[in-house]
């Protein structure tokens, strides 16, 4: 089994639609850890050691969240500004996440037509996406493909409940190891290992 973590953050979650959603599906699985990052530190005051013993209990790191102006909600720098220490997560001694993997599952108003180089924003969500790869990659980690909900203005509620319940299967999928996690930063979403041939899962 893989040890996942999802660190989650919303700042207004008594508004949202699809995270809330989200979160009664994947609150509800066995053997995946739940941080809720706003709930935790309402003030952004992140207890650094209490972060990094998570991350170092587990093998799979998630950032949950949704797009913010092509970014994250701000608690996600804060979280990342402090815990990713020199000396512990990179630089000549800082090996502590050496082999696990970072990733971001994400929700978007834009359409994914719109993510493109001729579409309205003019860039992939990886284009947007890049600081949380290279910082992935600053600190040893493997990026890997990220987790995206396209277009959700446009969703209704059984739509949103239908993307719960696959997140849930992905998230199993990566628990229990029925996936070969060695390709996955090949991929170009994570939503895609649902449609991978069952052998190399
Ligand atoms: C402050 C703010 C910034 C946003 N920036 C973007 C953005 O850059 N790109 C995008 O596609 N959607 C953007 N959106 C739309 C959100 O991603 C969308 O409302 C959210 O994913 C819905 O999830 P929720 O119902 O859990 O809040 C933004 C929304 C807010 C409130």
């Amino acid at each position: 089994m893989a040890k996942v973590l999802i660190n989650f953050a919303h700042p207004a979650l008594e508004k949202s639609r699809v995270h809330a959603q989200l979160l009664k599906t994947i609150k509800g699985i066995p053997g995946i850890t739940f941080n809720d990052l706003y709930e935790q530190y309402p003030d952004l005051d992140i207890n650094v050691a209490r972060e990094q013993k998570l991350m170092e209990q587990h093998d799979i790191i998630l950032m949950q969240h949704p797009f913010y102006w092509y970014s994250a909600p701000a608690i996600v720098k804060q979280w990342i500004d402090l815990v990713l220490e020199h000396g512990w997560a990179y630089g000549h001694t800082g090996k502590a996440l050496q082999g696990k993997y970072f990733s971001n599952i994400i929700s978007t108003g834009g359409q994914e037509g719109a993510y493109h180089p001729q579409g309205h924003h003019a860039h992939t969500v990886h284009d947007f996406l890049l600081p949380f790869i290279q910082t992935a990659l600053l600190c040893n980690m493997q990026y890997a493909a990220p987790y995206v909900i396209f277009g959700v203005h446009r969703m209704d509620t059984l739509d949103i409940k239908e993307q719960a319940q696959q997140l849930g299967h992905v998230l199993e999928l990566l628990r229990d190891e029925r996936f070969d996690l060695s390709p996955l930063p090949k991929l170009e979403y994570m939503n895609q290992i649902l449609h991978l041939p069952a052998q190399t899962r």
